[in-house]
């Protein structure tokens, strides 16, 4: 347990206080209805591993806007790159003119993404614009236009994206969608009842029974995966489903894109999240904690594949905005300064290992069935029957996920069934910070 002298988390008043539950109904008198929220809670300001909101509460931040901030709110040294880069050149479009910070950032990443030979990026500002331009580019560098994607996986919410991505609840009446998408089955192991092994072979029969009754190779541009599914509850993608993938890919001269906007930079312990199973893909797209919360993304791929656009093909007016270059730019040096990625590490270890425990507990409303991810990238899978594997109701895990929050600790769902609780600490958390918001979980899964 915490020491009190030592605890973070501070409640002033009841949550949500009186000062959110104004300016939330604010919000919901002028922002439109379909923007989601996963608190109630107004932010006035944030720091580090916590947030204040407008009442004065102050909260562990076990979701960091979403997986944006492996470095933490509002760290010295990228406020400081932002304001300086803001005192002197706030925009320039990189369709009117060039500038350092756009030039250095590609640099640095090409350099660290692993795929070898040359490599060139494309910075936009958000994951999904970065997966469309993905897209477009493996279509334009095969002439082919099927694109191959998963069960359960997210790409975002454009119309594109949105057809890429897996779960119905985000696509409700928003169709028609985009054609020439075709998806396939993810091994989901806990969830298909198998192994890991059983798992890689079922889908992998699925696919190749694809090839048949779905999709001609010949016709395949792209196949795109997120190493770590992200939305869909954390699961890491087999290394020898991505090893099949990789060689079906070179075979059939197809594009292999790894979506890692959630996966990437650092929050599993490496770079990017596909480095640990040794595939490396031909093209990756890097987007939230690449720049601490500025909006950014990068789509970034073998430069022979990259050049395939057509010039003018590409960009727009804000992508790789200086503000967001130089944000990135003092992100990466921060990672490896703080040795992030082996933080990573250290917080995976101490998560699974208090939450194996849990496994094993009977707990107050749910049933912990499946605890999984990669390096920090951790979530819980909740179940009603630890042999049926039942998942509790999206609306049960919202009740446990606000019982998280009114005792000071933010965290959010994910999973196909809405009934994972995930975990996006930041990786500059103390380990008394750590075991607090712990303990917070713990108290409201397990009692
Ligand atoms: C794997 C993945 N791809 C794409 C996206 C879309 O990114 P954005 O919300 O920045 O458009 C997300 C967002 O959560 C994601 O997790």
């Amino acid at each position: 347990m915490t020491d009190t002298a030592t605890r973070s988390i501070n409640l002033l008043t009841a949550v949500p206080g009186p000062k959110s539950r104004e300016l939330v109904a604010r919000r919901e008198a002028s922002v439109v209805a379909g923007l989601g929220k996963a608190t109630a809670i107004a932010v006035d300001h944030a720091s580090g591993a916590t947030v204040t909101d407008v009442d004065g509460n102050t909260y562990l931040d076990f979701v960091t806007g979403i997986g944006v901030l492996a470095v933490g709110h509002c760290p010295p040294e990228v406020v400081a790159a932002v304001q300086a880069q803001a005192a002197k050149l706030i925009h320039m479009s990189a369709l009117v003119a060039t500038y350092e910070s756009y030039v250095e950032l590609s640099e640095q990443l090409n350099a660290a993404v692993p795929i070898s030979g040359p490599c060139k990026t494309l910075l936009s500002n958000s994951g999904a614009e970065a997966v469309e331009n993905a897209i477009k580019i493996a279509r334009a560098a095969t002439g082919r236009q099927a694109i191959v994607a998963f069960d359960g996986g997210y790409h975002g919410r454009t119309l594109l994206t949105l057809s890429l991505t897996s779960r119905t609840f985000f696509k409700k009446k928003f169709g028609p969608f985009a054609p020439e998408i075709y998806r396939a089955s993810f091994p989901y192991a806990y969830r298909m009842g198998l192994s890991e092994a059983e798992a890689v072979e079922e889908s992998w029969a699925a696919f190749e029974r694809m090839l048949i009754a779905g999709v001609d190779a010949e016709a395949i541009a792209g196949v795109i995966i997120e190493p770590v599914q992200g939305e869909g509850g954390f699961i890491p993608v087999p290394p020898e489903f991505l090893r099949r993938l990789r060689e079906f890919c070179t075979r059939n001269g197809s594009v292999l894109i790894a979506d890692e906007v959630q996966c990437g930079f650092g929050r599993t312990g490496t770079l990017f999240a596909i480095e640990q199973s040794g595939v490396e893909p031909d093209v990756i797209i890097s987007a939230k904690s690449l720049a601490a919360g500025m909006p950014l993304a990068a789509t970034t791929g073998k430069a022979s594949l990259m050049d395939a656009a057509h010039y003018g093909g590409v960009g727009g007016t804000y992508g790789g905005n200086p503000l967001a270059c130089v944000a990135a730019i003092a992100t990466m040096r921060l990672i490896e300064r703080d040795n992030l990625l082996g933080r990573a590490n250290e917080i995976g270890q101490h998560i699974r290992q208090r939450a194996s425990t849990w496994l094993k507990q009977q707990g107050r409303t749910a049933l912990v069935g499946d605890v999984r991810g990669l390096g920090a990238m951790l979530a819980l899978e909740l179940v009603r029957n630890r042999e049926t594997r039942e998942p509790i109701s999206a609306q049960e895990t919202l009740s446990l996920v606000d019982q998280c929050v009114q005792r000071g600790l933010l965290v959010m769902r994910a999973g196909l069934y809405a009934n994972c609780i995930r975990l996006l600490v930041p990786l500059i958390i103390s380990d008394e910070q750590l075991d607090e918001g712990l303990d917070v979980l713990e108290e409201v899964l397990i009692g």
